[in-house]
């Protein structure tokens, strides 16, 4: 990862979220099952303010990036086609200042429907790891997935979080509580398992 640079992963560029982004956090906000499984907020269609919203709380953020595929390597005229393709968001918000002593952070990850399922949440997750304890100096990184999001509850297994248990019952979706899933990572548990990467 190192020789990489801190914006690069294997095949992903990670890259600043702009205001010409709020279109694509609009888009992720408005598919349903995707906004369902990021968050515990009451599903509805969402507007162009709730994705400048978004945009404003992604700035609290330790970092929040917008996960990007290079630009296609065949030469063109079009420069747009020259600009790295946004695939998803990836954030990790840290505690605020009377808290930050605890050196926690609570990662976030959002891949746009069409990129999933080809490795690239598992690769920003492991980017986003090496980022907090590598840059930020983090202690504990965590997670959470509902219940009714087993896709998300076994990828953070497979990437190595480790389980701690449940909040049962917490959230109500769809005319049922569902239990949070709750996941860690140590520093020393990164460093043992990713270290030598
Ligand atoms: C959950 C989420 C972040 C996972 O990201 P993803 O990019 O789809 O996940 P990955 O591709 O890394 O891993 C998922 C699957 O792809 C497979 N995969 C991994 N690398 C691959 C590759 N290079 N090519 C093809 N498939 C691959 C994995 O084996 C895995 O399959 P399995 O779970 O059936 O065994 C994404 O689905 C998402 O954003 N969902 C909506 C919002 C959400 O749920 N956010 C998380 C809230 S807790």
């Amino acid at each position: 990862m190192t020789g990489l640079g801190p914006w690069h992963s294997e095949r992903l560029i990670y890259r600043a979220v702009e205001p010409e982004d709020e279109p694509i956090l609009l888009s992720m906000s408005s598919d349903p099952e995707a906004f369902s499984n990021s968050a515990p907020f009451l599903p509805q269609p969402r507007s162009k303010k709730s994705a400048t919203q978004h945009r404003g709380w992604l700035e609290g953020a330790l970092i929040s990036a917008m996960m990007c595929l290079p630009p296609p390597t065949s030469a063109s005229q079009d420069n747009t086609a020259l600009n790295p393709i946004p695939v998803g968001l990836v954030h990790l918000h840290g505690s605020d200042a009377r808290l930050a002593h605890h050196r926690h952070g609570d990662i976030g990850i959002n891949v746009l429907r069409q990129y999933q399922g080809q490795g690239y949440g598992t690769e920003a997750i492991k980017w986003v790891l090496y980022w907090g304890f590598q840059y930020a100096g983090l202690h504990r990184i965590e997670l959470g997935a509902f219940e009714y999001n087993p896709g998300a509850v076994k990828l953070y297994q497979r990437i190595g979080f480790v389980p701690e248990g449940k909040k049962r019952a917490w959230i109500w979706f769809n005319g049922r509580y569902w239990d949070l899933h709750i996941f860690s990572m140590l520093e020393h548990e990164w460093r043992e398992k990713f270290g030598s990467e």
